[in-house]
């Protein structure tokens, strides 16, 4: 890095720390320890997470290259930790402290986007009211993202997990939640997003209720049965939805096509004409209105 060609003080290349670096390159882990700092104006502790005493040495880590940290300047050592201020262009990276050829402990600094994201970025998903949901991150420029509950992923409470993404660039997590499905929703979810870009650090919070996110997976099984000029169709519910279904009931939308002249039509009733090739059905929630799930596949009938 520029920024560090002015002082070179050790300097040597570690192949062999790579393979032991959680590194922000590639398919990679969120980093335990993140500290966030404002370009220009910010200041950021780095904590040396050991029980040995002060005498401690902070070293810097990046693109393989391992240097002891200069202190003075934007650089101070307060006992074994670490002030870092007012960068001109931060010294983002790895940062470890050592005590006699030992590394203890280490932390990132990251750069502060300093942005508003809009939420969009988090689109979460419940497929009923048991007690978990799925939120999808759907940017795969991110290197590494973690989600969890609450406003902040904040060190101590560790309620953000990372994951690593899909072959098509999404980050897919589960969540718990603890509501109870037999009572009004009165408190919204809240979600957390951090996410690293280049050295860059982004938080995003999304809040919704449950009943908002609520997507019945498709129907498991469709039947007719004939009935005069008409079919009688039934539906089974996705087994990922909620029961008993006569509590949780579900609204089903039948489309079928005609045999003559290949119009289709729609119903909200389980009773169809019977001179139909094909139907098929979707379903979702009526008493929170929620979204429409995907269709069944195409269900082909000869009466
Ligand atoms: C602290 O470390 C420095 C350099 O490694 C060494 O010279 C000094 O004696 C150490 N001091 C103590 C109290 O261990
Ligand atoms: C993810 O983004 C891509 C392109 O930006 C889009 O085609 C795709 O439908 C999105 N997937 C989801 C689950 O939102
Ligand atoms: C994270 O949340 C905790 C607890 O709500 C709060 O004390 C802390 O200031 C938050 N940190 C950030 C960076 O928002
Ligand atoms: C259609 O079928 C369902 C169950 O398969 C049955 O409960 C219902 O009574 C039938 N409808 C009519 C009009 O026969």
């Amino acid at each position: 890095m520029m920024v560090f060609s002015k002082r070179h003080l050790s300097q040597w290349i570690l192949g062999f720390l790579l393979s032991s670096l959680p590194g922000l390159y590639g398919n990679t882990s969120f980093p335990d320890n993140v500290v966030v700092i404002k370009e220009n104006v910010g200041t950021a502790l780095l904590t040396c997470d050991t029980d040995i005493g002060d005498n401690v040495t902070w070293r810097f880590e990046r693109d393989g290259l391992i240097e002891d940290v200069e202190l003075g300047g934007e650089f101070e050592q307060v006992g074994r930790d670490l002030w870092v201020s007012e960068v001109l262009s931060p010294i983002t990276g790895q940062y470890s402290c050592w005590f006699k050829g030992k590394r203890l402990s280490s932390a990132y600094l990251l750069l502060d986007a300093e942005e508003e994201y809009s939420d969009s970025l988090i689109s979460c998903r419940a497929k009923s009211y048991s007690c978990t949901f799925t939120c999808i991150w759907n940017q795969s420029e991110y290197t590494a993202v973690r989600l969890g509950l609450g406003r902040n992923c904040s060190e101590g409470e560790k309620t953000c997990s990372w994951v690593a993404p899909l072959p098509d660039g999404e980050f897919q997590f589960e969540l718990a939640h603890s509501l109870s499905p037999y009572e009004e929703e009165s408190q919204m979810i809240h979600v957390t997003a951090e996410a690293i870009i280049e050295h860059t650090f982004f938080r995003m919070t999304k809040k919704f209720y449950l009943r908002d996110i609520i997507l019945p997976d498709s129907p498991q099984k469709v039947t007719c049965q004939e009935l005069g000029e008409n079919l009688n169709v039934s539906v089974q519910p996705a087994s990922s939805w909620s029961t008993p279904h006569s509590y949780f009931s579900l609204d089903h939308e039948i489309e079928y096509v005609y045999k003559d002249d290949g119009k289709s039509e729609r119903s909200a009733s389980p009773l169809i004409p019977k001179r139909i090739s094909r139907l098929r059905v979707r379903s979702r929630d009526p008493l929170v209105l929620s979204a429409w799930s995907q269709w069944t596949p195409w269900k082909y009938v000869t009466y």
